[in-house]
């Protein structure tokens, strides 16, 4: 204990709190940690900080091996932040039904409940069907680009102007939410990944769910050719989905698709850039392996949170049922031990199991469509300007929520 314990804690703080050096470059500090540990226990005291009373972990075999552990709850992990915790009245019809979401959607529950809700969205996400939407993405794509063509300006921020709005159209496409809705509908997501809880977060995640019932009401009247119809569907064929869960699973597919994805690309754009050999070869690059490589380097997220249900051993580590288990995702995407040379960015890299869409049964549902969007972006940017060059060298990352990329990335089109 000792000295040896308050170091990795401090640095866990740090990380955390999202201090400027540590979003810059958290990697060094995994690196450690990863050598202290690779698992962590931090304690403080009882009301503290999410970080503080839990299990931190930060290696690719112990990440990977609770992420497939099924006494390893996804349930349970919000039961660990009551509202009151972050100074929010818990009374507010804000708060009652931030609350009562947060155990009605898919990435909050367990099998059996769990594996249904999954499957009731399973169809509209299989890589054959994701392929189908290839053509509306490019179109959106082209549609974006185009918009910097026409302001006829030579730099233009890559954020605002294509990773930001491309996720949310895409998603509200396959909601069928109209085209006049997507900039509220972005903005009420924003920032709604991450590890703390604000009054604003509340309110927007209650706007939007309120929205999003009236467009669920709206096709319940009117049915169409789009998901919200097809779960409709499905709960109305098998009274399999409530009321609540319907409107979960919408809210967490847009939560769960728009800011991952829009810093995912970011983050890509940001690496192919920095070192501009890449850019340039990109042409001769197969896509596929380079996204994937992009995504392992950066994940969008950083850490995802469990509850352990029961007693268990892991990599050494006596985790008690009950305690809450830090997954460092990012960190065990740079573990040597499952990636070789891991700080290198190797475009044509084989066998890369990174955890950056996650693993086991809360696998990431959109990771098809996300690898389509960037795979579309990424190659329509570098036909449309081979010669394009990053403004500066410096990245301004984003500061709020949990998840890591540029907040804005402006670019030279050449
Ligand atoms: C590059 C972009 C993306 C990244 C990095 C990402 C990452 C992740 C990760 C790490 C998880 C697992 C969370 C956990 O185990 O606690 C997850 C789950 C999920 N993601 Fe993604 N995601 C991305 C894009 C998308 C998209 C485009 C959609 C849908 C439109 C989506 C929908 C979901 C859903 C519904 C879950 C919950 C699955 C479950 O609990 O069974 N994601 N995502």
């Amino acid at each position: 204990m000792g000295d040896q314990q308050t170091l990795p804690a401090d640095i866990i703080g740090r990380l955390f709190r999202r201090e400027p050096d540590m979003l810059a470059d958290p990697y060094s500090a995994y690196r450690e940690l990863r050598e202290a540990g690779p698992v962590i226990r931090v304690d403080g005291p009882p009301q503290g900080p999410p970080w503080l009373n839990a299990w931190h972990v930060f290696d690719w075999a112990s990440a990977s091996a609770c992420l497939r552990n099924p006494r390893v709850s996804s349930q349970r992990q919000m039961a660990a932040m009551p509202l009151e915790h972050f100074g929010i009245d818990p009374a507010t019809p804000a708060a009652l039904f931030f609350w009562r979401m947060q155990a009605q959607t898919m990435l909050t529950m367990d099998a059996p409940d769990h594996t249904r809700l999954r499957g009731l969205s399973l169809k509209a996400f299989t890589p054959r069907v994701v392929e189908g939407m290839r053509g509306e993405i490019q179109s959106i794509v082209d549609s974006l680009l185009g918009g910097v063509n026409a302001r006829g300006e030579t730099t233009f921020d890559v954020m605002a102007d294509l990773a930001g709005p491309l996720p949310t159209m895409v998603i509200a496409r396959l909601l069928g939410i109209p085209a006049d809705d997507w900039a509220q509908f972005k903005r009420w997501s924003d920032g709604l990944i991450g590890f703390n809880i604000t009054q604003q977060k509340i309110d927007n995640f209650f706007q939007l769910g309120q929205f999003l019932a009236r467009r669920i009401a709206e096709r319940r009247r009117e049915p169409r050719d789009d998901l919200i119809s097809g779960l409709i569907a499905a709960r109305d064929r098998d009274d399999a989905l409530s009321e609540d869960e319907l409107v979960g699973q919408c809210v967490i597919l847009l939560v769960g698709g728009h800011e991952t994805t829009t810093f995912a690309l970011g983050n890509a754009i940001y690496r192919l850039l920095a070192d501009v050999s890449r850019w340039d070869r990109l042409p001769e690059t197969a896509i596929a392996p380079a996204i994937e490589e992009l995504l392992r380097y950066d994940s969008p997220f950083q850490a995802l949170s469990r509850r352990a249900a029961a007693d268990l051993d892991l990599s050494g580590a006596p985790i008690a049922a009950g305690d809450t288990v830090w997954l460092w995702i990012a960190a065990a995407n740079r573990d040597p031990a499952a990636f070789p040379d891991p700080d290198i960015i190797d475009l044509e890299r084989r066998d890369n199991r990174h955890l950056s869409f996650g693993l086991g049964p809360h696998y990431c549902l959109g990771a098809a469509l996300a690898r389509l969007e960037l795979q579309v972006a990424v190659a329509t940017l570098r036909e449309r300007w081979p010669s394009l060059r990053l403004q500066s060298d410096s990245v301004d990352w984003k500061r709020d929520g949990a998840i890591r990329g540029p907040s804005v990335l402006p670019v030279e089109a050449g």
